[in-house]
């Protein structure tokens, strides 16, 4: 009897733990970021470098977040010391922090487009034009100077109520059953996208390399997209693995999230690319593609407002459980480490949020001429975060993780409780020892030089 109650009880933990990482995991960088960038950088090739990155650096560099958190058991900022190091070692989880706040300031833009589009395809606006119209439909949307920026406040507010109630539980809950959901009607999507006439020349485009196209930014780009669409690098795997039990067999988390977070993101390659080529559309289109694409395919589908609405619905879920999990870095560390109370942690961080996903969201309409280094502000934000700052934090982790905790120490711990060896283990260790660190660095210097 008391044996049946432990065993099932683990079972729920394996599951939870599965969720949580995979809700962080699944999100805008899935559905949104990564068809764009694959369609910003040729294709196919992208695709390749960018499974090659999850593999050899995404899965190594989640195994050794992983590991620390389950080990150390604090926040990013503390875990360093509590582990034994000195106080400089917290950098990483300080930058992790500022990774945060950026990481908020764009996409929370994003998931306000996502509210918009939800309320258009109620409204049944969305299906009551063709390609073209969408076109003009995302440029009159997004240049409009308060629209945009309203629904993004919404979002955040409710990212907000959501985390200063601790509802985060239930909505964690909600989205087990939803995000399977997803998953089911991007499959319905792909299936109707396959019997359209550009199918052919979409999956060629998503699956033929073409490696000619390559260039030292597509790999920079290819490793951001990486570390942004497994959440790797800023201290949410950390803080998640810190609830792990001792039995959880950290290879094999890491590895299923990597696995489940790429076939979402290889399905709505397989949506997006066929659509894109059926409608004569540029797959080059950037951050615009998906909200132009999508609608396209909901008008022709038989039902397309219905599944346009529970398809937007959805995304908007899926966002907000990623946010949920990038805002619980910066709360977990104002009411730990600053002892602030909940509620005022949230109003410091919704308000820094807001003040910079304005300025992000103004740069498509009346801030557009505002550039740093030639970008928008939007896109200034994206690139700093998800192609330098998170991949700096997983560089610093894995030369911590190898290197300063030592390899002994961090096979160990990797290993589940009660199993003294695996090969896979012996794997990840070299990765994060040998492969990593210097991959990341060479791709750095190629990509910004
Ligand atoms: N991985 C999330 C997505 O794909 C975004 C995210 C990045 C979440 C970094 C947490 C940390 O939408």
């Amino acid at each position: 009897m008391k044996e049946e109650k432990t065993s099932r009880a683990q079972f729920a933990t394996k599951i939870g733990v599965l969720a949580a990482t995979v809700g962080s995991a699944v999100g805008l960088g899935n559905i949104w970021r990564f068809p764009y960038e694959t369609g910003a950088n040729g294709g196919a090739a992208f695709l390749l470098i960018y499974i090659g990155f999850v593999l050899l650096i995404g899965i190594p560099v989640i195994a050794a977040e992983f590991t620390i958190g389950k080990t150390g058991r604090a926040t990013a900022t503390r875990i360093f010391s509590k582990l034994g190091y000195s106080r400089r070692w917290s950098s990483i989880g300080y930058l992790g922090l500022l990774t945060a706040l950026l990481l908020m300031g764009f996409y929370t833009v994003v998931s306000g487009w996502t509210l918009e589009y939800l309320f258009a395809s109620v409204s049944g606006q969305l299906t009551a034009g063709d390609t073209s119209q969408m076109h003009i439909r995302f440029d009159e949307f997004t240049q409009n100077s308060w629209r945009p920026l309203m629904w993004t406040v919404v979002f955040i507010i409710i990212n907000y109520i959501v985390i200063s109630r601790g509802v985060e539980k239930g909505i964690e809950k909600v989205s087990n059953i939803l995000m399977p959901l997803l998953f089911l009607i991007l499959i319905v999507f792909c299936i109707y996208s396959l019997t359209m006439p550009g199918a052919a020349a979409g999956l060629s485009f998503f699956f033929h390399p073409d490696f000619s196209k390559i260039t030292s930014g597509t790999v920079l780009s290819a490793m951001g997209q990486a570390f942004f669409s497994l959440s790797v690098g800023m201290g949410v795997l950390l803080t998640y693995a810190s609830y792990f039990d001792r039995k959880t067999n950290i290879v094999r988390t890491a590895s299923l999230t990597a696995l489940l977070d790429t076939l979402v993101a290889v399905l709505s390659g397989i949506v997006i690319f066929p659509a894109v080529f059926t409608f004569g559309m540029e797959p080059s289109g950037g951050p615009r593609l998906v909200f132009e694409v999508l609608p396209s395919i909901f008008n022709h589908l038989p039902g397309g407002t219905y599944l346009g609405i529970l398809f937007f619905l959805l995304l908007f879920v899926a966002s907000l459980t990623s946010t949920i999990s990038i805002t619980e870095v910066m709360i977990s560390y104002l009411t730990e480490e600053r002892h602030l109370s909940r509620g005022r942690a949230c109003w410091i961080c919704g308000v820094a949020t807001i003040a910079l996903a304005s300025v992000a969201s103004l740069s498509f309409g009346p801030l557009k001429n505002f550039t740093l280094f030639g970008l928008t502000f939007f896109n200034f934000l994206d690139f700093l975060a998800s192609n330098i700052m998170l991949p700096v934090c997983g560089l610093l982790l894995c030369i911590f993780a190898g290197w300063v905790y030592a390899g002994r120490r961090l096979r160990m711990d990797m290993l589940p409780e009660g199993v003294r060896s695996s090969v896979w283990v012996d794997v990840i260790v070299m990765l994060v020892k040998y492969v990593a660190p210097p991959a990341i660095l060479i791709i750095f210097i190629y990509g910004l030089l």
